[in-house]
């Protein structure tokens, strides 16, 4: 048992808080995916689990978009093969060769290609905690994001996030909704290898241990 229950709320104990660290730190962004398909359900219920996620007024404004035509998959492959080439020529000498050698998708082999997106429009929530911060309905949609890849994470499932693209013509492929903003283009899949490092920091593109990152200012 994990979690022991007083009543109606469920008391955390010490074992579930180091299950649950190790859960964070197993996290990864994942780009090798086996290509045995996840059941439908499974779906259904990280969707469900990443609803609970904070959200501006409590306005909910994730969308989901399973990207399921070959066609449409292989628009994004190729916006993803553009926008790509672009970044490589944007670097030079040894750290553009890094690049190259770097895998940044698993587009190919994931069988499930989920787009969230922003409902910019909902009214859900009556605009609170929003007026002077519009932008919030997108930290909300990326607060359900990380919820999903923590959820996946458990089920044993990967997540890799594909922001290597351009987002007007991802729009334009997935036909989104007027009002919707394009957030995020996740690859969902088993993983072919379970790491408790960064592909990156493998890869000697980045090292964890961003002093600032982990230090307040204290004002
Ligand atoms: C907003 C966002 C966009 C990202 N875009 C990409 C991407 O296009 N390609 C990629 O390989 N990884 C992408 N990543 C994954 C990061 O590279 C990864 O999270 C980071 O290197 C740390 O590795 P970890 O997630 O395994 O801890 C993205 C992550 C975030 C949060």
């Amino acid at each position: 048992m994990t979690t022991e229950t007083s009543g109606k709320s469920p008391h955390f104990d010490a074992a579930f808080r180091e299950r649950f660290a190790e859960l964070l730190r197993w996290r990864r962004d994942v780009r090798r995916f086996r290509d045995d398909p996840i059941p439908g359900q499974l779906i259904e219920k990280l969707l469900a689990l990443a609803s609970l996620a904070p959200s501006v007024g409590l306005s909910q404004p994730w969308r989901f978009v399973l990207v399921e035509t070959p066609e449409r998959r292989a628009a994004i492959r190729e916006n993803f093969a553009k926008a790509n080439d672009t970044a490589l020529n944007g670097y030079a000498g040894e750290r553009q060769a890094r690049y190259a050698r770097l895998k940044l998708e698993g587009l190919s082999q994931a069988p499930v290609h989920l787009a969230v997106c922003a409902d910019e429009t909902t009214g859900r929530g009556h605009g609170l905690g929003r007026q002077t911060m519009p932008e919030t309905i997108r930290y909300s949609v990326v607060a359900a994001i990380q919820t999903l890849w923590l959820a996946a994470r458990a089920e044993g499932l990967g997540v890799g996030w594909v922001s290597i693209l351009d987002p007007e013509a991802a729009r334009a492929t997935l036909d989104l909704p007027a009002g919707w903003s394009f957030v995020a283009y996740l690859c969902l899949g088993w993983p072919e290898e379970e790491h408790d490092d960064p592909e990156l920091e493998r890869r000697g593109w980045e090292q964890r241990g961003c002093e600032a990152a982990v230090t307040p200012l204290k004002r």
